[in-house]
């Protein structure tokens, strides 16, 4: 047995030597001791994690789902620290866990982002990173800026028609700008908007927004700022019963928000899988083809 650590953890496992492997290598601790039923792993700060197995009549009726199953109903979670969260999550995901990328949030000088062992034990990943964005809703004064903007954010974008930034001002200029977040930097400097607006599906009114166009300043991509904004607004549509929320976009970036190609509910003359649906407050789908708000042809 090691000498004492000043800190640590137990996490009942029924299969020891799978969860060992497991925070070995996603949390990359070193294993410095382990007897029959016992495995324990120690970061470099000394935290040490120590595996015990669940007493075998108590394991047999223990069912662990492949995928496993998340467990809920657990008022304890604990973090690791890791250099890079998506190389961590991606190792999770291969050991047999899972990582919720679009479960992340920022702190003073890190990131954190939710993750599963194999067994469903939640816990988070954290890395360093940039502080949280602030994101409210867009003021008077601010339109120009945004503008600004969402022309820098789609120059260039191969599927832009350089409209976004019309799109915008003429859905603010008909009212039809539902809820138009910006995003800002410590120092109050715009980097990102998001915007929604109501579509109708067959032409009827369900309650259903678009998400769109959403922009961060070129220099800033990848940094967490469209994910946060993305996030903060789904929440918001939600607080003022949404129904749902459809966009068009790349579905390796919006899948991690819960978006899909649903059935019966699409958007005419696009490739299927480029336009996705979540349901909100909806319990069932609204079927039939979608149209955005003028605004969005016109401009
Ligand atoms: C698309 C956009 C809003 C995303 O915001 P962002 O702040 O750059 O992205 P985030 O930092 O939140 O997310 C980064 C992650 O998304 C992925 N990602 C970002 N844009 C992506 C895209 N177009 N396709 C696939 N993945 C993308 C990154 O690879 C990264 O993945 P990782 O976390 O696994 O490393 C931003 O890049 C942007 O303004 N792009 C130009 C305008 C645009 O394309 N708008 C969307 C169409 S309406």
């Amino acid at each position: 047995m090691p000498g004492p650590s000043p800190s640590g953890l137990f996490v009942y496992a029924k299969d020891l030597d799978r969860l060992a492997a497991f925070y070995a290598g996603v949390a990359g601790l070193s294993t410095v001791h382990r007897e029959p039923g016992l495995v324990v792993l120690q970061s470099t700060d000394g935290l040490q994690l120590v595996l015990h197995a669940i007493p075998e009549a108590i394991a047999r009726g223990i069912q662990i789902a492949e995928p496993p199953a998340r467990r809920a109903d657990v008022a304890l979670k604990f973090f690791f620290s890791v250099p890079d969260l998506a190389a961590a999550g991606t190792l999770a995901a291969q050991l047999g866990g899972r990582w919720f990328d679009a479960e992340r949030w920022t702190g003073p000088g890190f990131t954190v982002c939710n993750a599963m062992d194999p067994e469903g034990n939640v816990f988070q990943l954290r890395a360093p990173g940039a502080s949280a964005p602030l994101i409210r809703p867009e003021r008077d004064g601010e339109q120009a800026a945004i503008a600004e903007l969402i022309s820098a954010a789609f120059a260039g974008h191969p599927h832009s028609a350089g409209t976004e930034a019309a799109i915008v001002r003429e859905l603010r200029a008909a009212g039809a700008l539902t809820m138009s977040l910006v995003a800002l930097n410590p120092e109050g400097r715009l980097t990102g908007h998001l915007a929604f607006s109501p579509v109708r599906v067959a032409g009827r009114d369900f309650g259903w927004f678009g998400l769109g166009p959403v922009a961060v300043a070129p220099a800033l991509q990848r940094t967490g700022i469209g994910s946060a904004l993305i996030a903060t607004g789904l929440d918001a549509l939600r607080r003022i019963g949404a129904a749902g929320c459809v966009l068009v976009g790349e579905p390796a970036y919006y899948r991690r928000f819960g978006f899909a190609p649903r059935h019966g509910l699409v958007y005419p003359g696009l490739p299927a899988e480029l336009f996705m649906a979540l349901p909100l407050s909806a319990t069932t789908l609204p079927q039939g083809e979608v149209s955005y708000h003028p605004a969005f042809l016109s401009a």
